[in-house]
C-alpha cells in the first residue's frame, strides 16, 4: 500500500518496466535491451582513466561544454544549440517538462517507446495516442489534430524498428504548432536522420542517445539538438548538474572516435539483413528494420512459448505482453555469434513446434 502522502497521480501509476538485466557475469545471451554488443571505444577506457582526483573533487561543466563542443563539430551546428543529459531518457524528461503542462497533454503514434505515456503522466499530462497508418506511416493530420502540447515520434520507432522518412515530419511539423521531439535513439543504424529540419523549424528538437550508437547504456549519455532559443529554455529545466565529469570525458572521446563507432554500425547492419532473411526462413514474419533490433511475429502464435524457450536456454529476448504485441519478439541484433546461438535455438524449438 503506497503512504496517503504520495502524489495521487504517482500512487495511481505503475512504474516503467525495463527489460531484465541479469547479474553481471551471469553467461547470458542478452538480446533484449538493444544494446551495442561491442564495447565502446578504447579511446573511452583511456579518456576515464585520465580523470583525475582533482577534476572528480570540483563539481563538473554544468552544461558538458567538451562534449557539445564534439557533437557540435560532428553536426555542424553550434554548442549553443545543444544540450546534454544523463541518457536520452533525461532529455525527454527534460522535454516533456519544458514543453508539456499539467493539465496539457502529449501524443505520440501508437506503439512506441513505452517511457512517454510515463512522462507524460508525471507532469499531470494527458497522453494520447494515435495508430500508425498501413505500412508503419506516419498519421500526420491525425497527429496534428491532437492538439496536443508536443508530439514525440522515435524515429526509427521502438518496438518496430521502422523508419519514417525525414519529409513527412517536416509535413508535421509545418501543420502542428507545438513541439515535435524526434526520438533518435536509433538513427545511427538507419538511411538518414531529421537534424538538418530543426534549421528550418523552431519547434524541431532531435534527441540522440550514446547507449546504443556507442556502446555506452551503462554510462548514461545523450543530447538534444535545437534552435538556440528552444535549447536555452530546456537549460533552464534540467537538474543543475546532470551529467558528471566521467561520463562528459567518456562521451567526449565516444563522439569524437566515429571510425570506431561507425565500424560498429555496419556490422550490426550487416548482422540484421542476415538474421532477418534467417528468421523469415524459419516462419516468422519480420518487419523491415532500421534500428539494431527486429520486431518479429513468431509462427504458429506461438511467441511467448518462444520468449520461454530461449529464456530456458540462456537467451534473452523482449516480450511484451500488450495488444498487437503479443505475437512478437522483440530481438536485439548481437553479435555473429550471439546471433547464431539465437537462430540456433529457435531453428530448434520452431521444428519441434511443427512436429507437435
Ligand atoms: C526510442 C527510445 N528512446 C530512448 C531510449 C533511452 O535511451 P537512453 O539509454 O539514452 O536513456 C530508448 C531505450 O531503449 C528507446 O528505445
Amino acid at each position: 500500500m503506497a503512504p496517503p502522502f504520495v502524489r495521487p497521480t504517482v500512487r495511481d501509476m505503475d512504474g516503467y518496466t525495463p527489460g531484465e538485466q541479469p547479474a553481471s557475469g551471469s553467461r547470458v545471451v542478452k538480446l533484449n535491451t538493444n544494446e551495442n554488443p561491442f564495447p565502446p571505444s578504447p579511446k573511452v577506457i583511456q579518456a576515464i582513466r585520465q580523470v583525475d582526483a582533482e577534476t572528480l573533487r570540483r563539481y563538473p561543466n554544468p552544461t558538458a561544454d567538451t562534449f557539445r563542443d564534439a557533437v557540435g563539430k560532428l553536426f555542424g551546428v553550434s554548442r549553443d544549440q545543444i544540450i546534454a543529459g544523463n541518457g536520452s531518457d533525461d532529455i525527454l524528461t527534460i522535454t516533456t517538462r519544458t514543453f508539456v503542462p499539467p493539465g496539457g497533454s502529449l501524443a505520440s503514434p501508437d506503439p512506441s517507446y513505452s517511457l512517454y505515456p510515463i512522462l507524460a503522466k508525471l507532469e499531470d499530462a494527458r497522453f494520447v495516442t494515435v495508430p500508425w497508418l498501413d505500412g508503419w506511416d506516419l498519421p500526420v493530420d491525425a497527429l496534428v489534430d491532437t492538439n496536443a502540447n508536443a508530439i514525440y515520434i522515435a524515429n526509427p520507432n521502438a518496438p518496430s524498428g521502422t523508419y519514417v522518412s525525414p519529409k513527412r515530419i517536416v509535413e508535421l511539423a509545418k501543420k502542428f504548432k507545438g513541439l515535435v521531439l524526434v526520438d533518435e535513439a536509433y538513427a545511427d543504424f538507419a538511411e538518414g536522420n531529421c537534424v538538418s529540419l530543426v534549421k528550418e523549424h523552431a519547434n524541431v528538437v532531435v534527441s540522440r542517445s550514446l547507449s546504443k550508437a556507442y556502446s555506452l547504456a551503462g554510462l548514461r549519455f545523450g543530447f538534444a539538438i535545437g534552435q538556440e532559443q528552444v535549447i536555452a529554455e530546456m537549460m533552464k529545466v534540467k537538474d543543475s548538474y546532470n551529467c558528471d565529469v566521467l561520463s562528459i570525458a567518456a562521451a567526449t572521446a565516444a563522439i569524437e572516435d566515429q571510425d570506431y563507432a561507425k565500424f560498429t554500425w555496419e556490422h550490426i547492419k550487416a548482422e540484421r539483413t542476415r538474421v532477418t532473411d534467417e528468421l523469415t526462413a524459419i516462419g516468422f514474419n519480420v518487419i523491415p528494420s532500421q534500428a539494431n533490433f527486429v520486431l518479429a511475429t513468431a509462427p504458429h502464435g506461438q511467441a511467448k512459448a518462444l520468449y520461454d524457450g530461449l529464456k530456458a536456454e540462456g537467451i534473452l529476448v523482449r516480450y511484451f505482453d500488450k495488444p498487437g504485441l503479443s505475437d512478437k519478439l522483440r530481438i536485439t541484433i548481437g553479435t555473429s555469434q550471439e546471433n547464431n546461438a539465437l537462430l540456433g535455438v529457435l531453428k530448434s524449438l520452431t521444428a519441434v513446434e511443427k512436429v507437435a
